[in-house]
Formats: C-alpha cells, sequence, structure tokens
C-alpha cells in the first residue's frame, strides 16, 4: 500500500476517485458474458460502501459547516434514497433478471445525477468552508468507515446514526454471506 495518498489525500479527492470508479463499475456490470454476475456484486459493494461513509460522516459534516448545508444535504439524502431503493430493489432480482439491462441503466443515471450535484454543490463547497487539516482526516475517517461497512443497500441504514450504529453490525454480516457467496461460486465452478 502506497502511503503517501494516505497522507495527502483529502475527503473530496477520495469520493471523487471512488465516482470515478463507480462508473467504470456500471460499464462491467453491463457488459454480457460470464463475469456479469462478479461485475454486478463490484458494484453494488462500491455503492453501499460509498454512500454508507457519505451518509455517516460527509453529508453531517456539510450539514454543520455550509451556510445552506441543510437544504443542500437533504436534496443528497432524498437522491441517495432513491438510488438505494433502485439498488435494492436490482440486487434482489440480480443480473440475471428480465429487464436487468433497463434497471441497471436507470440506477446508473440516478447515481451519476447525485454525484455530478455532489461535486458541485456539496464537496466544492466544503473544500471552502472546511480546513485542509479536517477535509485528510475526514478521508481517514471515510476510509476506516469503508473498511466495515455494509457492502449490500440496507433501507433504513441510510443516515449517521443508523450508519454508526449498525454499520459495525452489517458490515462483518454483509462480508460473511459475500464470502459464503464467493465459495460455494468457487466450489460449483462459477467464480
Ligand atoms: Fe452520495
Ligand atoms: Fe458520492
Amino acid at each position: 500500500m502506497r502511503i503517501t495518498p494516505l497522507l495527502t489525500e483529502d475527503v473530496v479527492d477520495v469520493l471523487e476517485r471512488q465516482h470515478s470508479q463507480i462508473r467504470g463499475a456500471f460499464a462491467k456490470a453491463a457488459l454480457p458474458g460470464p463475469g456479469r454476475r462478479k461485475a454486478f456484486e463490484n458494484l453494488v459493494r462500491l455503492l453501499a460502501v460509498h454512500e454508507a461513509a457519505e451518509e455517516a460522516h460527509v453529508h453531517p459534516k456539510a450539514h454543520r459547516a455550509l451556510a445552506m448545508g441543510s437544504a443542500v444535504t437533504a436534496r443528497r439524502r432524498r437522491e441517495e434514497k432513491e438510488a438505494k431503493e433502485l439498488l435494492t430493489a436490482l440486487w434482489r432480482t440480480g443480473p440475471d433478471c428480465k429487464g436487468y439491462l433497463r434497471k441497471l441503466t436507470r440506477l446508473a443515471a440516478a447515481v451519476q445525477r447525485h454525484a455530478a450535484r455532489e461535486e458541485r454543490e456539496e464537496f466544492a463547497a466544503l473544500r471552502q468552508a472546511v480546513s485542509a487539516r479536517r477535509l485528510r482526516l475526514l478521508a481517514a475517517e471515510v476510509r476506516l468507515t469503508q473498511w466495515y461497512a455494509p457492502t449490500r443497500p440496507h433501507r433504513w441504514v441510510n443516515n449517521e446514526l443508523t450508519n454508526k450504529l449498525a454499520g459495525p453490525l452489517f458490515g462483518p454480516l454483509d462480508r460473511g454471506l459475500d464470502l459464503a457467496r464467493h465459495l460455494r461460486a468457487q466450489l460449483s465452478g462459477t467464480g
């Protein structure tokens, strides 16, 4: 692991890089073929841990630090709720369901709109309002949360409190289920 970015990156660097990884993961999850399920599961995982950290740390910070913080973060939460509902529905039916590509495209559009608004209205303002040192510390908090955060969407885990209370419980549980699923796929020769 390279140490320098861990010390110099701020929370906006980390989250914007993840936005770009998520864009790439959507493109891979749309490809046909035997790798589609793995690509879909990777996309779900990226989205789940990304939003968990934003809900637990970034929106609360923006709410407190920005002049229009309450209005900006209320809009972001509404968008996240909409995307989470689409993601939960898609997670339940999986990549083999009828209409998968149509549902994936709808989810991708909702996530892209949301990410663009975060970057434009929230992240840029955070860089103006919050010290560089605090933004680097926030990056560390985001990384730590993502280390144990849930890897699947949980509808009611959607704000600072529920993420901080339920994240440490659901995260290990989800990761155990991910491992079991991976081992099953290996044993059946589809992994
Ligand atoms: Fe978000
Ligand atoms: Fe985001």
